[in-house]
């Protein structure tokens, strides 16, 4: 039987280039092996558990993120792409599985801990931020998901969704599929900001957009950090914590020439405009096509709007199937020829 893969995003903006080696690109190569039934779902709902004051930012998010999905290369004839709070459903499964989890449990999940605080919430945490890994469960669990490619930080809701998947089907029977996260490796799972933080993030403004314009992406990588002792070009330079070698280990193919580059510059002599340049056309060559698809999908709503009504349709239609097993097997089908 395919393996069913569910993932999915928050729309809070448009997507970079973190999301394009933590994510974008895996998913694209899970479609073309053409062996999974594919889910991608945006994730409003759960989007909206931290804007509840501010749901244009999250709807004005749902067309530039489907459009960065279609431009890197997902094919919605392969993948269905869908958007949470069009599946009714999922909020349905998300009130039976609540009771399968205690609020201890929820208080220790670290994903969570750390956005509480990032988030500055104080003592006011909206309850649905709070209980959307629960959410994230019915997500996955509906769509009967194997397999679930998520970056290092959704450890923890892969987690807490196979125990709540295996407490389900041990008290109701076995309907569930308990699922497995995927995570990425090394590099591409953390690609830092062009500060050098740890992490690109939007918040953080230290991002590469995929749909930024050639001449702001160059103008980004010049200003990458790099290594701050390399001051003069004679000078022997760090490799390791440099960004811009970091991206270069994610995006050069050439990879002999890479080993060579980073011997010079361990050695002296390499300055860092030149290494800038190399890692400014590896970028300009992978993104140039995917703003050129951009560009045309811009031109056409119509058809971004039949993906995700389709997709949406096709995906609630799975998801009904779904919650008719789990209130059969919870026993609350009263009308449907069940017994009180
Ligand atoms: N929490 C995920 C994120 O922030 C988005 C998400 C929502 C998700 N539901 C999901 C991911 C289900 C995988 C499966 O990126």
């Amino acid at each position: 039987m395919r393996k069913t893969i569910l993932t999915g995003d928050r729309p809070t903006g448009k997507l970079h280039l973190g999301h394009y080696t933590g994510s974008l690109r895996n998913r694209v190569a899970l479609q073309n092996q053409d062996k999974y039934n594919m889910f991608i779902m945006i994730a409003d709902q759960q989007a909206l558990t931290d804007n509840a004051k501010n749901p244009k930012k999250i709807i004005d998010s749902l067309l530039e993120v489907t459009m960065d999905y279609i431009s890197v290369g997902l094919d919605p004839a392969k993948t269905n792409l869908f958007i949470q709070s069009q599946i009714p459903e999922l909020a349905e499964l998300t009130v039976y599985y609540l009771n399968l989890v205690t609020v201890a449990r929820l208080q220790r999940n670290p994903t969570v801990k750390s956005e509480i605080q990032q988030k500055g919430f104080g003592e006011s945490i909206p309850a649905g931020f709070f209980v959307y890994p629960v959410s994230q469960v019915a997500d996955i669990t509906a769509f009967k998901a194997d397999l679930v490619p998520v970056g290092n930080d959704q450890k923890p809701m892969i987690e807490q969704a196979r125990e709540v998947v295996r407490s389900f089907n041990n008290i109701y029977g076995e309907v569930l599929v308990e699922p497995e996260g995927m995570y990425p490796e090394g590099i591409e799972g953390r690609l830092p900001g062009l500060d050098g933080k740890a992490k690109m993030s939007k918040s953080l403004g230290n991002a590469i957009y995929l749909s930024d314009e050639a001449d702001v992406v160059q103008k980004k990588v010049m200003s990458m950090f790099t290594d701050p002792n390399h001051i003069r070009v004679e000078d022997p330079g760090c490799v390791e914590n440099n960004a811009v070698f970091t991206y270069l280990d994610a995006f050069c193919k050439d990879k002999a020439a890479l080993e060579e580059m980073k011997a010079h510059y361990r050695r002296g002599g390499l300055g860092d405009v030149k290494v800038k340049r190399y890692l400014n056309d590896i970028l300009q060559a992978e993104l140039e096509p995917i703003r050129a698809r951009r560009k045309e999908l811009e031109k056409n709503k119509d058809y971004l709007y039949e993906v995700l009504r389709k997709g949406s349709d096709n995906a609630r239609a799975v998801a009904a199937q779904t919650l008719s097993e789990v209130r059969d097997a919870m026993g609350i089908e009263y009308f449907k020829g069940m017994k009180f």
